[in-house]
């Protein structure tokens, strides 16, 4: 009896051993940067925590330096940490590590749209996309007009709350989720619109649950969990309603369309499928577009308006710093007018809180993953093709010898000695490379400033504040977009 335990005990060890050599072989079969040694199955997952996930990585780049190698589950991921590897990687190889890495609660816009497409048609669409937002007609004076457009109404919403408490998440949300939709699907909704809300809803709640430790998992083990009850069904039911929304606005768009009289990003896609050389190209179709717009309503809602929302926390937990704002918008814009983008040159207070506040919050601290598109050398180290990668962005954001203090709130990160802006090339929270980047950059100036000074302005500016009137909005809708 006891020989036979002994010899089982032998097996085991032997199998362990022969397991762990093989699976060293296929690990050191690459010159991967270093990292922890990962397990089979489970990978890295006991080095991670998942409800933290960006202070994991800042602890494991401590130990392994700013590249290094991790398993999650047998997904191959190299995370990059610190200025020098981001800006290497993201500028120096913008061409081989600009894929996207798969985000699976995002499956119903596979190999579509921009943000989640890793197939032949992302770099199209994506170059579509930004031609139009930038040059027909949503350029740099169309925009800010929009954005001015919006204020009257985001300004009435907030007295109708008649300084009584008030949950300001869709209020706020609806000034920067109006100025997209008008973008994409000239609609605007009143600020009590169910669907709008619905929507924001919609927005808010994937943008949290994709930093929970369980849609992280599923992330990780999609084929396991998938089956399981979880909050992943949650979130994909959510992607599939936004998807239905906006494949009805298409349809919508395609019943009326007028090839002499666009109207919107939608009537440009749709125009654009008409064209010989668009028709033939298996991945240009109407769900394509719908997922375009779908990825610009959720990212250029979401963000914005996640900012203005802690940005008025940050302001109310730092009311000498309100009190700075305040003045420099009562010195530079004044009682009587809407704030311009001009305005931004005279108020570097503004530019500073704006930037602190995007810096301080950390949106999107491990950026959104990036993949190789082919075997890369990287510092001496091979990322094979395939590999995952992330570029964190916390690592700069939060980089000690240029932001000192910084886990401190304080504008003065971003002004010199004499009061006057000063830029910081670590400042990536729109991550950068050009071939990835935030598609929202083309917007003028940083999206959240315009309606960030019309609320300070409002909450703390006193009845004396100009309101226009919002009679008459949409002005025109059915006219055609003017091509500047
Ligand atoms: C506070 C505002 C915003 C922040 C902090 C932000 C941040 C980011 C970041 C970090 C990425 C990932 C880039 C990468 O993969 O390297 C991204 C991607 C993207 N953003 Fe934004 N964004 C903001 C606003 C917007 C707006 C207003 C829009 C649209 C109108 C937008 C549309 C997109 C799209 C479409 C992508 C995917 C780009 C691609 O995969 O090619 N974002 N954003």
């Amino acid at each position: 009896m006891a020989a036979l335990g002994i010899t089982v005990a032998l097996l085991v060890w032997m199998a362990t051993l022969m397991l762990i050599s093989i699976w060293k072989q296929i690990y050191s079969s690459w010159k991967l940067p270093p990292g922890p040694f990962p397990l089979p199955i489970i990978g890295n997952l006991l080095q991670l925590d998942l409800k933290n996930v960006p202070k994991s990585f800042a602890k494991l780049a401590e130990r392994y330096g700013p590249v290094f190698t991790l398993y999650l589950g047998s997904q191959r991921t190299v995370v990059l940490h610190g200025y020098k590897a981001v800006k290497e990687a993201l500028l120096d190889h913008k061409n081989d590590l600009s894929g996207r890495g798969e985000i699976f609660a995002f499956q119903l816009h596979k190999d579509r749209g921009i943000t989640f497409n890793n197939g032949p048609g992302w770099k199209d669409t994506r170059r579509l996309s930004l031609t139009m937002l930038r040059d027909f007609g949503m350029g740099k004076r169309g925009n800010e007009e929009r954005i001015q457009r919006e204020i009257p109404f985001l300004l009435e919403a907030l007295r109708g709350t008649r300084g009584q408490p008030f949950d300001p998440t869709f209020l706020l949300g609806f000034a920067p989720c109006n100025v997209i939709a008008d973008i994409l699907f000239r609609k605007h909704f009143d600020y009590t619109d169910e669907t709008g809300r619905r929507m924001q809803r919609l927005f808010n709640e994937n943008f949290r649950l994709l930093s929970t430790g369980w849609l992280q998992l599923y992330n990780i083990f999609p084929s396991y969990l998938h089956y399981l009850p979880g909050s992943h069904w949650k979130m994909l039911r959510n992607v599939s309603e936004i998807k239905d929304y906006t494949s009805a606005r298409v349809k919508e768009h395609q019943r009326s369309l007028d090839a002499g009289c666009p109207r919107d990003f939608t009537d440009c896609l749709l125009l654009e499928l008409q064209k010989e050389r668009y028709s033939s190209e298996p991945w240009f179709t109407l769900d394509n577009i719908a997922v375009t717009v779908a990825d610009l309503f959720f990212a250029g809602t979401e963000t914005t308006s996640t900012t203005l929302r802690y940005g008025l926390l940050v302001l109310m937990k730092y009311p000498e710093v309100e009190e700075k704002l305040h003045e420099e918008i009562d010195r530079v814009i004044g009682p009587s007018r809407i704030p311009a983008i001009k305005d931004r040159l005279e108020m570097p207070y503004m530019d500073a809180v704006v930037h602190e506040i995007q810096r301080f919050i950390d949106l999107l601290p491990s950026n959104l993953p990036h993949e190789a598109n082919r075997d890369t050398v990287f510092r001496g180290y091979i990322i094979p093709k395939g590999t995952v990668v992330i570029p964190t962005l916390d690592s700069l954001l939060f980089d000690k010898q240029e932001f000192p203090d910084p886990e401190t709130f304080k504008p003065e990160h971003f002004l010199n000695e004499n009061g006057k802006f000063k830029y910081s090339d670590y400042f990536k929270a729109f991550s950068a490379g050009k071939k990835r980047e935030d598609v929202g950059r083309v917007f003028p100036g940083n999206c959240p400033s315009f309606p960030l000074s019309a609320v300070v302005k409002h909450l703390y500016g006193g009845p004396d504040v100009f309101l226009p009137s919002t009679e008459g909005w949409p002005p025109h809708s059915e006219s055609c977009l003017s091509f500047s």
